[in-house]
């Protein structure tokens, strides 16, 4: 039994990855993702220019997750295309993640790396954490003249990483546009964006950057997540493969993502916390829960959501 999967067709050997975002910012640590369970290499959400990011703190483990407002600190898309060839030898899915500060910024990027050895892009229209810039998928008009520019570039597919979405109508105007421009897969959720965390002691947001107002991941989220992934899937059915995030941190985690209608799911805070090892054993616990319930494969969960 394998938890193979497949994401806009291309093969995937188990259906557990890491997110973009805690340690796939520098090449060791892409190369530690390579070389560990994890069965894709999801890079740092990138932009043209390399970041520092938001001051410090801005990462705080909490009891059922974690806050963070990084502001996408990476090295500049420039160094993701060059780490792909490098990269391409463990011969694992490799996918680019990008996030422009304005609509030129994802055509640039995007264009580069469909020329270059990426296997997937995903265009990242929901962080939360820049000052002054709203998230661009809350915006039905400023996503659709993204969209509209950045699915002429190239053949490899492409991908949006969603925020989080509460009311049905906001799921029906991106689901229609996901099927206009024949995106590939898309990404659910990212973070829940501008949440506040107070340490009474300090009597202080936990971290520095907007405010305190950062992202909120980890088991918090996970029901939100759920829920995206269920109503996109039934919105979309097989004609978009889904990855869900959000609070995934063991194999039964991953199942119920699965029986949502994911098709893989990506670790951030469990991977932040527990390191590569993390994919190894949500695999393990995943496997286990199929062999007891008699599941032979991913696709015979995906989607299988049973009603009361
Ligand atoms: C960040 O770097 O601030 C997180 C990226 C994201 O939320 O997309």
């Amino acid at each position: 039994m394998k938890t193979l999967t497949k994401i806009a067709g291309i093969e995937f050997s188990s259906c557990i990855l890491n997110a973009s975002g805690p340690n796939d910012t520098t090449f060791e640590e892409l190369a530690a993702i390579a070389e560990s369970m994890s069965s894709a290499i999801m890079m740092k959400s990138c932009t043209i220019e390399p970041r520092q990011g938001n001051d410090k703190p801005r990462y705080v483990r909490l009891p059922l997750g974690s806050i963070q407002s990084m502001g996408l600190p990476n090295l500049g898309y420039k160094e993701y295309v060059r780490f792909a060839s490098e990269l391409k030898k463990y011969n694992k899915p490799i996918i680019a993640s990008v996030a422009g500060l304005c609509t030129a910024d994802y055509i640039q990027m995007v264009k580069e790396f469909q020329k270059s050895e990426v296997d997937l892009i995903e265009v990242n229209l929901s962080c939360p954490n820049l000052e002054g810039k709203p998230q661009a998928a809350y915006d039905f008009q400023q996503t659709e003249n993204i969209l509209s520019k950045v699915f002429e570039l190239g053949e490899k597919p492409i991908g949006l990483k969603l925020p989080p979405y509460y009311d049905l109508a906001q799921y029906q105007q991106m689901a229609e546009l996901i099927i206009r421009y024949n995106v590939s897969f898309i990404t659910c959720i990212n973070s829940i964006g501008n949440t506040l965390i107070i340490d009474p002691e300090t009597e202080t947001p936990v971290i520095k950057a907007k405010s305190g107002f950062g992202g909120l991941c980890g088991d918090y989220i996970k029901p939100i997540a759920l829920a995206n992934v269920r109503y996109f899937y039934e919105l979309l059915k097989d004609k978009v493969s889904i990855f869900g995030v959000g609070g995934v941190k063991s194999g039964t985690d991953v199942f119920e993502f699965l029986l949502a209608g994911a098709d893989a799911v990506q670790i951030g805070t469990a991977f932040e916390k527990e390191g590569v090892g993390s994919f190894q054993r949500i695999n393990e616990e995943l496997l286990e829960i199929m062999r007891r319930k008699g599941y032979s494969s991913v696709q015979e969960v995906k989607g299988k959501l049973k009603y009361l």
